[in-house]
């Protein structure tokens, strides 16, 4: 154990309660209390000091003795082994049921709502994490009912009010700051009205039958052998140039193709490129794995029609090649990672047109409702069905997780990965960047950085670049 650890007391503590047998409860308030808390702490207890927080670990202590303790305290409690099994989960649980006295009680249970999944049993199904979050549809209602929802998140304050601006686009939390909390009108029976517990039972439930029902169709779920290899081989940095050439002539169709966009007037070489290993040499194995990889995967999209498949793949390699651009910007400096997302982004539009469910169509960015949409019919948007096709194929996580938040980035575990995604498709819809489409918790995470001293002729002439570049790509 680290003694440099500031809550080591508590975890020596548990370990006592664990061994011994028993319970352990952990009482939480603000550092301003530590005095009142001390004065009442009996001898037995172990204390420690926790960011803005004291925290008292009481051994062999039930919640109701714990409560009558600090009776003059603000404080949130939790319990071992009930609320938990290890130190820094009770810790947090504690933390936010703390936090939770702040909120006006009224909209407290909303508050609790957003927070707590619902308990189903399919929760620990694989398709579980595809459909429990995020919640689009309850966004896109706050959304529609912006006088409503400025009255709900000034009552609501700090850090659950951050949590709750951070789903919505950015024009949207702007426009709120317009209004002003009318303190005898404040209401949250709108959002009881809408059946917060009812709808997203259903949309869970919806989702993961719609996962169910799709999994088994083949020609989406199984990548092509083709795009299996290139993965493989572009994440070995030790293959030579002939190696991966032998994997790509593999495939006639996908080799010609290759050659035919290597010796376009774009690249202008004097002299005729007439095989891959040739190619690899004097473009560079990304280049042509990221050519390869864009081709194979074309094949997919032919799953749809004609019209939407090539405006699909247009756009995906618009964002492919503008994640590359903008995840240099904002520090993201894996390419071939940003490449490949960028490319799959919006694969799930495909199951949702085959189906013939809505969806966003291809030639805007997805809005809030478009993704309600989405979510309404199939318990899901094309996010996350992206998501659930890429981890049956079984690519990186950090893919999966990239395909899952590309309309929620601040939700992601690779920030600046999924923020590259979307921005590039913002960019790639808009010729320039839209301000007010921008996810606003991605907003928040940009302040101060590099990229918002980038201006909107520079961002444009990025975009035009490479769209000539693309045009090549599509023309052969
Ligand atoms: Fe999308
Ligand atoms: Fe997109």
């Amino acid at each position: 154990m680290d003694d440099t650890d500031p809550i080591l007391a508590l975890k020596i503590e548990l370990k006592k309660a664990q061994t011994l047998g028993g319970s352990m409860s952990i009482v939480t308030t603000y550092k301003e209390h530590t005095e009142k808390m001390l004065s009442s702490k009996r001898d037995i207890d172990t204390i420690v000091k926790f960011k803005d927080y004291v925290i008292v670990g009481m051994f062999g202590v039930g919640p109701d003795v714990a409560s009558a303790t600090f009776v003059s305290v603000p404080k949130g409690i939790s319990v071992y082994p009930n609320d938990g099994k290890d130190i820094d989960s009770l810790v947090a649980i504690s933390i936010e049921r703390l936090s939770m006295l702040r909120i006006d009680p009224e909209i407290r249970w909303v508050w609790k709502a957003i927070k707590d999944s619902p308990s189903l049993e399919e929760k620990e199904s694989p398709e579980a994490r595809f459909v429990y979050k995020p919640f689009y549809q309850f966004y896109a209602f706050l959304a529609s009912h912006p006088q409503d929802l400025g009255q709900f998140l000034s009552r609501m304050g700090g850090k659950e009010q951050m949590f709750v601006e951070d789903y919505l686009p950015y024009g949207l939390i702007s426009t709120l700051k317009k209004y002003k909390p009318d303190t005898n009108k404040l209401s949250c029976n709108f959002i009881e009205k809408w059946e917060y517990q009812d709808k997203i039972q259903k949309k869970i439930i919806n989702g993961i039958e719609t996962l169910r029902r799709f999994r088994n169709i083949e020609h989406l779920f199984t990548l092509p052998s083709i795009s299996r290899q290139i993965i493989d081989i572009a994440r070995d940095p030790l293959l030579c140039a002939s190696k991966m050439a032998q994997v790509i002539e593999k495939d006639p169709v996908l080799t010609s193709r290759i050659l035919k966009v290597v010796n376009s007037a774009f690249y202008g070489f004097h002299r005729k490129v007439n095989s891959i290993e040739h190619a690899i040499v004097i473009l560079g194995n990304d280049e042509v794995m990221n050519l390869a990889f864009s081709i194979a995967i074309y094949r997919i999209m032919k799953n749809i029609s004609p019209k939407e498949a090539q405006m699909l793949w247009e756009h995906s390699l618009m964002v492919a090649h503008l994640s590359q651009w903008i995840g240099h910007i904002i520090g993201c400096k894996e390419k071939d990672l940003l490449y490949t997302t960028g490319l799959l982004h919006d694969l799930g539009k495909i199951v949702f047109f085959q189906q013939g469910e809505p969806t966003g169509t291809v030639d805007r960015t997805s809005s809030l409702d478009d993704l309600a949409l989405e979510e309404k019919e199939a318990g899901l948007s094309h996010a996350e069905m992206g998501a659930y096709i890429v981890d049956r194929w079984n690519l990186p996580e950090d893919i999966v997780n990239g395909l899952m938040t590309h309309h929620v980035p601040h939700r992601s575990t690779h920030m600046s990965l999924s923020i590259a995604i979307h921005l590039a498709d913002i960019i790639a819809h808009n010729g320039g960047i839209d301000i007010d489409n921008i996810n606003s918790g991605a907003m928040r995470y940009m302040e101060g950085k590099e990229i918002n001293l980038i201006s909107n002729d520079t961002i444009s002439k990025a975009y035009e670049d490479i769209k000539v570049r693309i045009k090549i790509i599509l023309e052969n």
